[in-house]
């Protein structure tokens, strides 16, 4: 977690770091911090809490004069030290003429500072960071390249490093290992960020940093260095995202807005993967970008891992896989995954899945899975991400930059990547046939403007939200796809609204969790498999008659429910494996009104953050 950015240029720095870090809140929000370098030497100013602190103890002078045309800023996400002024970055070594900001762990910290304070240097924070500090001062002698060459040879961990010193003024110094950094490239100007949202005001010239890669920052060139020093040639990615993309664009929050960012996501994540042969004009799945061939319908198994939202994907991938490749399929959480002992065959196909790319578990879980000799998928929506270079092959979600740390348009664009690769594996195992593909094809190109339809009506799920905002336990119950969205929508709502929800396989019901219901419990059933529709409805009755509200959402050529439930949401027709890109949509607006009529802010819920790059 945490965002950092950098810039030098002939504009002031203090503003351009302040707009910089308010597009990485989303990566920690804790407290932020600036230095600056100009012609009064090296300036510093950090604030707990939200950025605004930060403008505000600037503003009012409280903090110096921050005037230069070099600086570093970043925003945090605590793991060492509590949320502080003092622990807040960047951190300074003892005469304050270098300034370090940092996104990671320094796992031998406390080794190294035992070691520097033997050698007189005395800490302020509690940090892992401020060795670093310490560190590079140590082994300065006017180089700062030099220096920080040096103190990385005795740093363990992951870390992404903006660096400045006031004695060797005309550059900044980036370096990263295992934690994600972008290089912007600018007229004049060059900065560093841990995401590219924050540099879209300058340039979509970037360069993607490597591990145990050093960028050197001059105002009108990039050098790079491996961590030996050695020079490396880099090339120049254009990012397509125009700015607008990663702001709120008239909606009150990220969340609302990615939510209704799914139409144009699901389209342009399907579009450029169809294509029409003929003739006869026949339309098919194109998945060149992932290097499909006969050999992929050989694979013995796929097992799909990755965490949170990303691993309910996982589970529907899971239910896709069997129904349309008839393929074994595991869906595996990468935490758990990174530490049991699986078996793994080299037939078998990984597919990992991350938003971010930047997961420490998903990661670990996908290097265990490489090593075996499978091969690997990615899954992603971030262009350059460490997931994205380590994988064997990379199918990219086109949905954007998604900001709010609650997971929408990523989760519904991932399904859609999943059941193109099934559609196309089944297609090669002979279990969808040439034939029955172009139905799978009309759903899905039908699912973006169903989606719209959904949200069209929003305002019905946001009065349902007003009536049940009291609910003091919200519990989704599905079963086989309609479970696996359960499970999504439970967590999205206790992620922004704080409401104790939870997600059963309705089968389970009777097994547990129906001591839990009581007249304080509101109970939505997910009803899209319609071979299990009355044992649904036994669940629904079963629960009523225990005092809960219940809701149910189903197609809206479904009228079983409507005396059953106390309220029925519609969504519309899809095959019934497709659903779950719809009937989440509802449960994504359910949770985001509860969150903002409890006064929240649904974009950064408490104890969360976006991108979990640590264990
Ligand atoms: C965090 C986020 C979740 C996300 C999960 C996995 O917990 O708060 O929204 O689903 O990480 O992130 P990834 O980037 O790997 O999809």
């Amino acid at each position: 977690m945490c965002g950092i950015v950098g810039y030098i240029g002939s504009e002031e720095a203090a503003p351009i770091l302040i707009r910089g870090l308010k597009k990485l809140e989303y990566r920690g929000y804790d407290s932020a911090g600036i230095a600056v370098l100009g012609a009064g030497g090296l300036e510093v100013c950090k604030s707990k809490g939200a950025l605004r602190f930060l403008e505000e103890k600037i503003q009012s002078g409280t903090g110096k004069a921050l005037t230069g045309s070099a600086g570093i800023g970043h925003t945090r996400w605590a793991t060492h030290g509590e949320p502080s002024d003092i622990n807040s970055h960047p951190h300074t070594d003892v005469s304050g003429k270098i300034a370090v900001v940092h996104n990671g762990i320094i796992e031998n910290h406390a080794k190294l500072k035992a070691w520097l304070e033997a050698h007189g240097v005395s800490f302020r924070s509690e940090t892992d960071t401020e060795v670093i500090a310490h560190l590079i001062d140590f082994h300065f002698n006017g180089d700062l390249l030099q220096a920080v060459l040096e103190a990385l040879k005795r740093l363990e961990g992951s870390y992404a490093l903006g660096i400045i010193c006031e004695e060797d003024p005309e550059r900044i110094i980036a370096v990263r290992r295992e934690s994600p950094l972008v290089i912007g490239a600018g007229k004049g100007e060059n900065l560093i960020a841990s995401d590219v949202p924050a540099l879209l005001e300058h340039t979509r010239d970037v360069y993607y940093l490597e591990d145990r890669e050093a960028a050197v920052l001059y105002r009108d060139h990039v050098e790079f260095y491996s961590e030996e020093g050695e020079v490396r040639r880099k090339e120049l990615s254009h990012v397509e995202w125009d700015a607008a993309a990663a702001e709120k664009g008239g909606y009150a929050h990220f969340m609302l807005k990615e939510i209704h960012d799914q139409p144009k996501a699901l389209t342009d994540t399907l579009r450029p993967r169809l294509k029409t042969d003929g003739p006869p004009a026949r339309r098919s799945i194109s998945l060149e970008e992932i290097g499909f061939d006969g050999s992929w319908a050989e694979a013995g198994r796929v097992v799909i891992a990755a965490c949170g939202t990303a691993w309910h994907a996982a589970m529907i991938g899971k239910y896709a896989f069997e129904h349309l490749t008839r393929i074994p399929a595991d869906a595996d959480i990468a935490s758990e995954y990174r530490y049991r002992d699986p078996i793994f065959d080299r037939k078998d196909i990984f597919i990992i899945i991350s938003q971010s790319g930047e997961t420490a578990d998903t990661l670990a879980a996908m290097r265990m899975a490489k090593k075996s000799g499978a091969r690997i998928i990615a899954i992603t929506n971030v262009v350059g991400s460490t997931l994205a270079r380590e994988a064997d092959l990379v199918m990219y979600t086109w949905a954007g930059p998604e900001i709010a740390v609650a997971s929408t348009k990523a989760f519904t664009t991932q399904l859609m990547c999943i059941y193109l690769i099934a559609l196309q594996f089944g297609l090669l195992r002979g279990t969808i046939t040439e034939e029955g593909l172009p139905g799978y094809i009309d759903a899905l190109e039908q699912l973006s403007g169903q989606a719209d339809k959904l949200l069209a009506d929003k305002e019905t799920i946001q009065r349902f939200a007003y009536q049940q905002f009291n609910k003091s336990k919200v519990f989704y119950m599905g079963r086989l796809f309609d479970y696996a969205v359960s499970l999504e929508s439970a967590l999205k709502l206790k992620e922004v609204s704080y409401t104790h929800s939870e997600a059963f396989a309705a089968g389970e019901l009777k097994h547990g969790p129906i001591a839990l219901v009581d007249d304080s419990t509101l109970v939505v059933a997910i009803c899209t498999q319609s071979a299990l529709f009355e044992k649904m409805d036994s669940n629904i009755k079963e629960v009523k008659a225990r005092g809960a509200a219940t809701a149910v959402i189903t197609y809206d050529d479904v009228s079983r429910f409507d005396k059953t439930a106390d309220v029925v949401f519609r969504i519309p027709r899809t095959l019934e494996s497709l659903s779950p890109i719809l009937s989440v949509i509802p449960c994504q607006l359910y949770a985001y009104y509860i969150a903002v009529q409890r006064g929240l802010d649904p974009d950064k819920p408490r104890n969360l953050a976006k991108s979990v790059t640590v264990e």
